[in-house]
C-alpha cells in the first residue's frame, strides 16, 4: 500500500467517524436557549460569558449582563507582539470595547506538540492595560477557506492531511473536512489554546472565540475524493434528516440539486463542531463562526462563493451540525445598501444572534451600525482597524487614519456610555434602526401606534420645499449617505431616539384617526452609570420641524401624545 493509500485508508475511517458521530444526538433547528454555564470553581473567576435567548431575541451576556460588542478587527498579520503598538492607538481612537485579533495555529504550535503561548500572554496583558475585551480568531484548518495558517508540518504533508479533490480529479488548495487526522490535529491545538486561556484569563478578558475563519471552498462545491464519494452515496445522517423534517435517503435523494453543497456544509460544520467541542471541553467560552457571503437575494452558482461555509442558504444545516457554535456571523463588505441590509436580514434570525465580526472600514459603511443595532445586533466591528498600513481597498478604506476612523468613532462615542442599557433594551424590548439608503430616500418605521419617518439631507430648520432651503441645496457633509437612526421602546408612547445626519418625526400609524400627533416631551440627556441624566428639554425650533440630528452626539427620550 502506498503512503498515499495508507493515509487515505486512515482517512476513510476518520471520515466515517465524523459523520457517524455527528449523527448521534438529534436536535431540532428551532431557537435554542442557552443556559448560563455552571459557576466556576474558583471564586476569583469572573462569570463566563454566554449567549441568552428569549422570545427570539438575543443577548451576549458578559460579566452577567447584556453586552454590546463595539469592536474593531485588526489586520490578519497583526497577530504578533511587535505589531501590537500599531494596533492599540487605532483601538483607542475608535473607542472600542472589544478587539478582535487572530491567534494562528502556525504560531502556537510551530512544531507538533510544542506549544508557544507567549503572544497570547502578551496580548492578554496589553488588552487589560487598554481596558478592552478580546475576541480571538482561531486561524486553523480554514482561513478564507485555505490552510495558509496551519503549521508547516500540516500544510506540507498532503498524505497525512489530505486536500480536497475536485470533480475532475484534481487536487485543490483546501484541506478536506473528511479526515480524522486533520480534525484531531486541529482539535488538539485548539484545545491546548483554550486550556491555556482558562488558566491565563480568569478575568475573562477574552469573551468569545471564533473557530476557523471563513470556511467553505471556492471553485469546487465539495470534495470528490473516493472517500467523499463513498460518503456522498451513503444515507444522510439521521440527525440531519430528522432536524430538517425530511425523508431519509442518500444526499442526492434528500437534497436534489443542492446535494453537493449540503453535503459539504454538513461535513465542514460537523468538523468545526468537533474542534469547538474539544475547545469547550478545555474551557467553555462561547464560540462562533464567520461567513464569506453569497448574494443575499439571487441564486449564485455554489462554485463562485465559499460553498459549504455558513452562507445563509445552509444555515439550517449548520445549526443542526454545530450546536456548540452560538452564532453564524456574516462578514459584510457589500457595496450597495441593498446588499448590506440584505445580509443583515439573512443572519438576523430567532435561532441566530446577529453579530457582524467584520464590516468594511470605509466611512461609507459606518452608517450601517444603525441598521445592525436596529436588528438587535450583539456586536459590530469594522475590519482592518490598525496602523500597520495595510489596506484592503477596494473592500474597505484606501487608508486607515483619523478621517476614516471618525464616523465609526462617532457611533461608538454615542453608544458607549449606554452600551449596557442598549444591550438590555435590545434583549428585552423592541428596537428599530435604519441606515441612510444610497439614494437618500426617506424611510418609515412602523412602531405600532406610531410611525417614525426618517429623512436625510435636511437642514435643521424648516422644510425642504421652502424656497430658501431649496436655494441653499443640501447641508454640507451630507452629499454621500452618512445618516442613520435608532429607536427603542421605553414604554407606552415613549421612545429612546438616537440619530446622525437625519430628521426623525412621528405620526399616527392609523391614517384615518381624527387624532393628531404631538410631542408630549422631548428630553435630551445621557446615561451615566446606568441612570438617565436630564440635560434639557427640546422645544420650539428644535422640535417644530421634526427632531433634527447632525454629527452631534445626542440622545433623546421622546414621549408622544395626541390632541
Ligand atoms: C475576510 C476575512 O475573514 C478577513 O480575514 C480578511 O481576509 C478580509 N476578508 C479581507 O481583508
Amino acid at each position: 500500500m502506498s503512503q498515499q493509500n495508507r493515509s487515505r485508508a486512515r482517512g476513510i475511517g476518520g471520515a466515517l467517524f465524523i459523520l457517524a458521530a455527528a449523527g448521534l444526538a438529534v436536535s431540532g433547528c428551532g431557537p435554542k436557549e442557552e443556559k448560563a454555564p455552571a459557576p466556576s470553581a474558583s471564586a476569583q473567576n469572573a462569570p463566563l460569558p454566554y449567549f441568552a435567548e428569549k422570545n427570539g431575541r438575543h443577548a451576549f451576556m458578559v460579566d452577567g449582563a447584556p453586552f454590546l460588542v463595539l469592536g474593531a478587527q485588526a489586520n490578519n498579520s497583526s497577530n504578533y507582539p511587535a505589531m501590537l503598538p500599531k494596533v492599540w492607538p487605532a483601538v483607542e481612537m475608535l473607542g472600542v470595547n472589544t478587539l478582535e485579533i487572530p491567534v494562528a495555529w502556525e504560531q502556537i504550535e510551530p512544531q507538533e506538540g510544542k506549544f508557544d503561548f507567549s503572544y497570547v500572554d502578551t496580548l492578554l496583558t496589553q488588552a487589560r492595560q487598554h481596558h478592552v475585551r478580546l475576541i480571538l480568531l482561531w486561524f486553523g484548518t480554514w482561513k478564507n477557506t485555505g490552510p495558509a495558517y496551519t503549521p508547516a508540518w500540516v500544510k506540507t504533508n498532503n498524505d497525512r492531511f489530505p486536500r480536497m479533490i475536485d470533480a475532475k480529479g484534481n487536487r485543490v488548495y483546501a484541506l478536506s473536512p473528511l479526515y480524522r487526522s486533520t480534525l484531531d490535529a486541529d482539535s488538539k491545538a485548539f484545545a491546548a489554546f483554550m486550556a491555556h486561556l482558562k488558566t491565563a484569563d480568569p478575568e475573562r478578558t477574552v469573551i468569545l472565540v471564533q473557530v476557523e475563519n471563513e470556511s467553505g471552498t471556492y471553485g469546487t462545491v465539495r470534495d470528490y475524493s473516493p472517500v467523499a464519494q463513498k460518503l456522498f452515496n451513503s444515507p444522510v445522517p439521521d440527525k440531519l434528516v430528522a432536524g430538517l423534517h425530511k425523508k431519509p435517503g442518500t444526499w442526492k435523494q434528500v437534497f436534489g440539486k443542492d446535494a453537493d453543497e449540503s453535503f459539504h456544509a454538513w461535513s465542514i460544520a460537523s468538523y468545526i463542531e468537533k474542534v469547538a467541542e474539544a475547545g469547550k471541553a478545555a474551557y467553555p467560552l462561547p464560540m462562533y463562526v464567520n461567513a464569506a457571503l453569497r448574494d443575499p437575494y439571487k441564486y449564485q452558482a455554489p462554485n463562485t462563493y465559499a460553498a459549504g461555509g455558513p452562507t445563509w442558504n445552509v444555515l439550517d444545516i449548520w445549526k443542526i451540525a454545530a450546536p456548540s457554535i452560538s452564532v453564524e456571523a456574516p462578514d459584510i463588505y457589500g457595496n450597495t445598501y441593498a446588499d448590506v441590509t440584505g445580509q443583515i436580514a439573512r443572519y438576523h434570525r430567532p435561532d441566530n444572534p446577529l453579530l457582524i465580526p467584520e464590516f468594511g472600514n470605509s466611512p461609507w459603511f459606518a452608517r450601517f451600525f444603525f441598521a445592525a443595532l436596529g436588528n438587535h445586533a450583539v456586536g459590530f466591528a469594522p475590519f482592518g482597524m490598525d496602523f500597520t498600513k495595510y489596506y484592503n481597498h477596494p473592500l474597505g478604506a484606501s487608508a486607515v487614519n483619523e478621517e476614516t476612523i471618525a464616523p465609526f468613532a462617532l457611533n461608538y462615542r454615542i453608544i458607549s456610555p449606554m452600551m449596557r442599557e442598549w444591550a438590555k433594551l435590545s434583549f428585552e424590548s423592541d428596537v428599530w434602526g435604519v441606515a441612510e439608503p444610497d439614494d437618500h430616500k426617506a424611510q418609515s418605521i412602523d412602531l405600532g401606534r406610531w410611525t417614525a419617518k426618517i429623512e436625510y439631507q435636511q437642514w435643521q430648520f424648516g422644510f425642504a420645499n421652502w424656497e430658501a432651503n431649496r436655494k441653499a441645496g443640501i447641508p454640507p457633509g451630507t452629499e454621500k449617505p452618512c445618516g442613520g437612526a435608532l429607536i427603542a421602546r421605553l414604554g407606552p408612547d415613549e421612545y429612546l431616539v438616537i440619530a446622525l445626519h437625519a430628521r426623525v418625526s412621528f405620526e399616527l400609524t392609523d391614517k384615518k384617526s381624527k387624532q393628531h400627533a404631538m410631542f408630549d416631551r422631548v428630553e435630551e440627556g445621557r446615561y451615566v452609570n446606568g441612570k438617565w441624566v436630564f440635560d434639557r428639554v427640546w422645544n420650539g425650533d428644535q422640535t417644530d420641524y421634526g427632531l433634527n440630528f447632525t454629527s452631534e452626539s445626542q440622545v433623546l427620550r421622546v414621549k408622544m401624545a395626541t390632541y
